[in-house]
């Protein structure tokens, strides 16, 4: 049998992701229409002989998460358990301080998969190869091809071709030192002698004694860090749903919206059949959306309201917030370079030089935006509500 660990971060992780994970904790945020974690489960309640998913945080178990927990454990008929750390571990540390209960059963084998990325989640396939390459006792890595800017900044896995196809060597370099700085950070929640890195700690010291292997993916890939991210990990689950999930995918329909590309809508929205969705668009639970309205490369979460013939573009519009009529709300999409067919999205810093980077936009949960307004490339926290447009700014 096998069973799989996801590891979930907890409340002071998913700080890039802010205001939107003030309401919500980031693994559960809607990426094409559901929590970013069900993607994991569903990927893993596949693989056959699957018993098992343990969750390990560091989040209060909050009903939130207890009732995302029960729903799927029905819905995919496979035990999911959360295990609680008692402060942040590290990737590492929560398997370890947990190991009895992951081994427990013997398992076969256990998949480890970090909730902040999007993926096919290629599990079965990394199994037949590790049957396939692997020596007992020894790990697979899946991997990706990045660009040479992405490897600079982030470390990279040097695969070593030899008569045994993929034996890996980790560097994680530079990304080692910044952590390394990290821990000599007292006040950092990082300055505990128990945290274990994954990446830094056990994956470069499996590779030195020849126990990596990496499985090489040419399925898409990419990391949830920034709200950005989520718009952009949304469009390639919303492509991955031809193949997987086709009934989550809207279609052009007498009397319904016009859709354009690939479009989610939850099946309690009231959409007007004048409105204009897509692509890359998801629309939560309970949303109302007006006449001539147009909305492209965006998140809708539930009870928004989109009134009548304003237009949302490259924007995430936060849980019951409005936007008034002929409003505009903009941002600017971070995405790849679509010229590099390496290039993986970059979760920019919030400010350079000095200055707020161009982003999408967010609005936190229940904004109100006026009619006849231009809001642009800012981020709106929580419970605001506007009387004029902005532009670039972080409203607090
Ligand atoms: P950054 O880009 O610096 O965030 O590094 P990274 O991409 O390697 O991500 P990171 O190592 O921070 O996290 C990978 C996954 O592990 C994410 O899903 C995190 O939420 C989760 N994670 C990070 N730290 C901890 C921890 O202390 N305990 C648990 N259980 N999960 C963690």
């Amino acid at each position: 049998m096998l069973k799989a660990v996801i590891l979930i971060g907890g409340p002071q992780k998913g700080t890039r992701f802010r205001p939107l994970s003030f309401e919500v904790p980031k693994p559960l945020f809607p990426v094409a229409g559901v929590p970013m974690l069900q993607h994991h489960i569903e990927a893993c309640a596949k693989v056959p002989n699957m018993k098992e998913i343990l969750l390990i945080g560091f989040y209060q178990p909050n009903e939130e998460l207890t009732r995302f927990l029960c729903n799927a454990q029905q819905e995919f008929k496979i035990s999911i358990r959360y295990l609680q750390e008692y402060s942040a571990l590290g990737t590492g540390g929560g398997i370890y301080h947990f190991r009895d209960q992951i081994v427990s059963g013997s398992p076969e084998a256990f998949f480890v998969l970090n909730a902040d990325v999007c993926s096919a989640f290629p599990l079965a396939e990394m199994l037949s190869f590790q049957k396939e390459h692997g020596e007992p006792n020894s790990f697979v890595i899946l991997g990706t091809t990045s660009n040479r800017k992405q490897s600079m900044n982030y470390g990279c896995i040097v695969e070593k071709r030899g008569n045994k196809r993929g034996l890996a060597l980790c560097g994680k370099a530079k990304h080692k030192n910044q952590q390394d700085m990290l821990l000599e950070e007292p006040t950092n929640g990082w300055h505990r002698a128990e945290a274990i890195r994954l990446e830094q700690d056990i994956f470069t010291a499996l590779a030195g004694q020849g126990k990596l292997y990496v499985y090489k993916t040419l399925g898409f890939w990419s990391q949830i860090k920034s709200a950005g991210s989520a718009i952009y990990a949304s469009r390639l689950y919303l492509n991955q749903y031809h193949t997987t999930h086709t009934e989550r995918l809207a279609s052009n329909k007498e009397g319904g919206p016009k859709i354009s590309g690939n479009v989610y809508i939850h099946p309690t929205a009231n959409i007007d059949p004048t409105a204009t969705l897509g692509p890359n668009v998801s629309i939560g639970t309970g949303v109302t959306i007006g006449a001539g309205v147009r909305v492209r490369e965006s998140i809708i979460l539930h009870g928004a309201t989109l009134q009548d013939h304003c237009c949302v573009l490259n924007s995430i519009v936060g849980w019951d917030s409005t936007i008034g009529k002929w409003a505009r709300v903009e941002g600017t999409p971070s995405d790849p370079n679509p010229n590099d067919p390496y290039a993986k999205i970059d979760s920019e810093t919030l400010f350079r030089d000095g200055k707020l980077t161009p982003s999408i936009t967010i609005l936190g949960c229940n904004v109100t935006i006026p009619s006849e307004v231009i809001i642009l490339n800012s981020i709106v926290l929580p419970h605001k509500d506007l009387n004029r447009g902005f532009k670039n700014q972080i409203i607090l």
